[in-house]
């Protein structure tokens, strides 16, 4: 074990960032430095499909190039990457792959999902701790980097405790622990603090308390709980990417020299999106001028950059890397506006909007369905999704900005741009307006087509 990785390659974290599928990838994780977090863990990478995958495959998944790629010491550190396999040639041979961009590797032994129990991995190694062990010593033996792991709680306090002892035995230098059992699935299911304390107090590694932080007072009520050397968040950064770089109402700043103020709400998803597109430009970017933009490598330079200019020309897309990323990250900003279940209860009749501007719900509704059926691509589309939103939302327009209706958004700006009146808060945009949705309530609930939310990867 490196006794010194936690103090002097990860600087002491208390604040770090989830591996999530689809969600932590590098303009997010960005997005989250900038906001308090200590280190991120990229998306967990199936390690054999990431062996065998074609070097194109592969650089969709983690691409260390350029300075806005992943793992890249100015933007992108500290940085573990989080792979999940069955055996222990597998962990390495992926884990080989990524070490020399990364500053540790992880290996889940956390996730509860279907596939993971049925093809033996993530949770589904809780039940063979050899195995999981044997991972753990073969990958220190071989690799240059630290290896760490995140883990679930078995259904007993002692088992978890053993398990967790061994994983420190066979070498594990910094232990996640999720808070909840297999069984718990819920995203906002119980987290047994007693058995991550437990686990705390028995070992000697650095612990990361996991499960339930939504919020800074969470983050420093989980950390005295447990004793924990730091908190990891995924779901509460995914709705507030600010989270940790708040103030606590006790007035704690959990080392924040000048904490924010508490979540407002829409007002900061907004400004949280927007910057988020920002970032998401930004990496782009820099793709763009290292001419890696459109998949070609050092060797197709002439070929990237002809793809480089060629995007120039036909204004900001996106690069394709990140759009399903980006999708997924307006959805969670906007859930609380745009998730069916906010404005369609279970029995019966959709929530009218009030009559004072709020948003109507199947203005709502239509964006979570573009969304989801994914009509939203590019940069510029993403942009003006979320002028159309503010403005849906009540937010004064800004001097001289255009807004764009729905069905010009989906049509990637290629209809008659819609200026939007001036008085805020106004009519819905692009969909039918409030007065007229009142008459039409029940036709409307059958006709609106809201795909469900994806289920996550946990
Ligand atoms: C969208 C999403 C994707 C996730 N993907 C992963 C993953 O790739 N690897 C992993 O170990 N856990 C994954 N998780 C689980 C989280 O890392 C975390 O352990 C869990 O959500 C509990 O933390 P929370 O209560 O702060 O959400 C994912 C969670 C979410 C919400």
């Amino acid at each position: 074990m490196d006794s010194t990785f936690f103090r002097d390659t990860l600087g002491s974290p208390v604040h770090i960032s989830a591996p999530m599928v689809g969600c932590s990838e590098l303009p997010f994780r960005m997005l989250v430095r900038r906001h308090g977090v200590d280190v991120c863990y990229t998306p967990m990478i199936d390690s054999r499909r990431f062996v065998a995958a074609s070097p194109a495959e592969r650089r969709a998944l983690f691409d260390p190039r350029g300075c806005c790629g992943d793992g890249n010491p100015h933007t992108d550190r500290p940085l573990v990457a989080q792979l999940c396999a069955t055996t222990a040639e597998d962990f390495v041979a992926g884990a080989e792959l990524v070490q020399d961009f990364v500053d540790a590797v992880d290996i889940n032994f956390g996730c509860p999902q279907k596939r993971a129990r049925r093809e033996g991995w993530g949770a589904a190694l809780l039940d063979h701790e050899a195995l999981a062990c044997a991972m753990v010593s073969k990958a220190v033996a071989v690799l240059r980097v630290p290896v760490c792991c995140k883990m679930r709680l078995l259904p007993c306090r002692t088992a978890t405790v053993r398990f967790a002892e061994a994983l420190e035995r066979a070498g594990c230098s910094m232990l996640v622990v999720h808070g909840r059992t297999r069984d718990n699935t819920a995203h906002d299911g119980p987290v047994d603090r007693d058995a991550i304390r437990a686990v705390v107090d028995a070992l000697g590694i650095p612990v990361v308390a996991n499960g339930g932080v939504r919020s800074a007072a969470d983050a420093e009520a989980l950390r005295s709980d447990t004793g924990c050397a730091a908190v990891m968040s995924a779901t509460g950064l995914l709705k507030d990417p600010a989270l940790f770089a708040r103030g606590t109402e006790g007035g704690g700043t959990m080392g924040s020299p000048a904490p924010l103020p508490a979540f407002r709400g829409t007002a900061d998803s907004l400004a949280l999106a927007r910057l988020y597109l920002d970032v998401v430009a930004e990496c782009q970017q820099a793709r763009a001028d290292e001419g890696v933009i459109g998949g070609g490598g050092a060797g197709a330079a002439p070929a990237a950059a002809a793809a480089a200019a060629a995007a120039a020309a036909a204004g900001p897309g996106l690069c394709c890397r990140f759009t399903e990323n980006v999708r997924d990250h307006m959805l969670e900003l906007f859930r609380h506006v745009v998730h069916p279940k906010v404005y369609l209860p279970r029995s019966g009749d959709p929530i009218e909007a009030g009559s004072d501007g709020a948003p109507s719900w199947k203005d709502m509704a239509a964006i979570n369905s573009m969304l989801h059926n994914k009509n939203v691509c590019t940069l510029n589309q993403f942009r003006e999704l979320v002028e159309l939103l503010a403005h849906m939302l009540g937010e004064p327009m800004r001097e001289g900005h255009a807004l764009k209706s729905l069905g010009d958004i989906k049509r990637g700006g290629a209809g008659k741009a819609a200026r939007a009146k001036r008085s805020v808060p106004g009519p819905s945009v692009g969909v039918q307006s409030n007065k007229k949705k009142r008459n039409t309530t029940t036709t409307t609930t059958t006709t609106t087509t809201t795909t469900p939310t994806p289920a996550r990867t946990t």
